[in-house]
């Protein structure tokens, strides 16, 4: 009988789930399974020579630096490289506004650490990120869900929403977004809504949460300015990471925001890790500014949207008529919505068997529906195996069509 009994845990531990995309990647890894389920970067897209030749150079030239404790908020020269970069045209934001995270999910802990008490709520999409959900909980946030449409969440619904929420005196704490590419829906919102949702933000005084990893991989279309950027008052936290653009074993991101926010942020952070480790920004900092990271980014679009194209074509080809998916512009994921009476869960174990596997779409849902949609994902598996891992789903999903 083991030691540790329930009574051991705070109500918040129990409470969290284990992650099944987790729990899938473990099964599926050492088998032949086609795995369209997990979110991983093609390794074709890492520095990997780049990054040891500047790593050789960190360790012989800079190794006491390197191998010591930092700063909590993190090496300035990073942040002021990703303050050059990414808020180029906006110089709205300096040092006091960013802090170097391990990883954009230590982000999201972060913010939730700093924003939330137990039953805040929290505004998300339908779908939302299933890791930013459980960051949330973990703290005992309560999610309400907004449904989305091709342009991102729906403003209306939003406004409806937080008046409603207001009545009964329920405490926004923020909304959710990822607003460019979206995980998992593939969706981006567009320049209208990013306008009316900073709109919305004021009006109710609740703060936005955009989380941007997948922004700079674009395959096609105009880029559009994040709602950070387009915020002139302070009501955005922006999370940024190096993790889809250069590789995500480094664990480096990025918060930016208002200086009072960041400043919070930055003593959670020292009860969390006390800093993120120094030698990987060290490398960070070293490849972006001895190579040309755009560049590298601009290789990697190139890949993504070939895989895109064979998953979208592939889509045509072998799924049936009554399956809608969504078709992105950039990022890694396609989202589809079957017939209601499919259960994209129960549909599981069958395309296990037909060594094919994807994430079903319910756990993304804060509102307990979605039963019938799956996340797709065609960053990693190489074009022949998103080719053939769409014609055995297509296979799978046939047989459950009611004719
Ligand atoms: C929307 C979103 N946010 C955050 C993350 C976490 O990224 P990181 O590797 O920077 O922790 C991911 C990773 O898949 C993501 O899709």
């Amino acid at each position: 009988m083991s030691l540790i009994s329930e009574e051991f845990y705070s109500v918040l531990a129990s409470r969290m789930k284990a992650s099944s995309i987790r729990e899938i990647l473990k099964i599926i890894q050492s088998s032949n399974v086609i795995s369209l389920a997990g979110g991983m970067p093609d390794p074709a897209t890492f520095p990997a020579e780049e990054i040891n030749e500047v790593a050789k150079q960190i360790l012989s030239k800079k190794s006491a630096l390197a191998l010591q404790y930092s700063s909590t908020e993190g090496l300035t020269e990073l942040r002021e490289f990703i303050l050059n970069w990414i808020d180029k045209d906006n110089k709205k934001a300096g040092l006091d506004n960013i802090v170097i995270t391990s990883g954009s999910q230590q982000g999201l802990d972060l913010v939730s650490k700093v924003l939330l008490d137990p039953g805040d709520i929290v505004i998300v999409e339908l779908p939302s990120y299933l890791a930013a959900l459980n960051a949330f909980r973990s703290y005992g946030g309560e999610m309400v869900g907004i449904p989305m449409d091709d342009e991102g969440m729906r403003m209306d619904s939003l406004r409806e929403t937080l008046t409603q929420l207001k009545k009964e005196g329920k405490r926004v704490k923020f909304i959710y977004t990822v607003s460019t590419f979206q995980n998992p829906a593939g969706v981006t919102m567009s320049i209208l809504r990013r306008k009316e949702i900073l709109e919305i933000a004021r009006e109710f005084n609740v703060l936005i949460l955009e989380d941007n990893p997948y922004d700079k991989l674009r395959f096609e279309g105009e880029p559009l300015p994040s709602i950070y950027s387009l915020d002139k008052e302070g009501y955005v936290i922006s999370l940024g990471t190096f993790s889809k653009i250069l590789c995500p074993g480094l664990r480096l991101a990025w918060i930016l925001g208002n200086k009072e926010i960041v400043g919070k942020i930055v003593i959670m952070k020292q009860a969390t890790d006390l800093c993120t480790t120094i030698f990987n920004q060290l490398i960070a900092y070293e490849y972006c500014t001895n190579y040309d990271i755009d560049k590298n980014i601009e290789s990697n679009i190139e890949i993504y949207r070939k895989k895109r194209n064979v998953m979208l074509n592939a889509l045509d080809r072998y799924f049936p008529a009554e399956v809608i998916w969504t078709k992105p512009e950039g990022g890694f994921f396609v989202f589809a919505t079957l017939p209601e009476y499919i259960d994209a869960d129960e549909m599981f174990l069958e395309a296990i068997k037909e060594e094919v596997a994807y994430v079903s779409g319910a756990p993304f849902f804060a509102n307990d529906k979605g039963k019938n949609t799956m996340r797709l994902s065609f960053c990693y598996p190489s074009e022949k195996d998103i080719e053939e891992g769409i014609k055995r789903l297509g296979k799978v999903i046939k047989k459950r069509i009611k004719k």
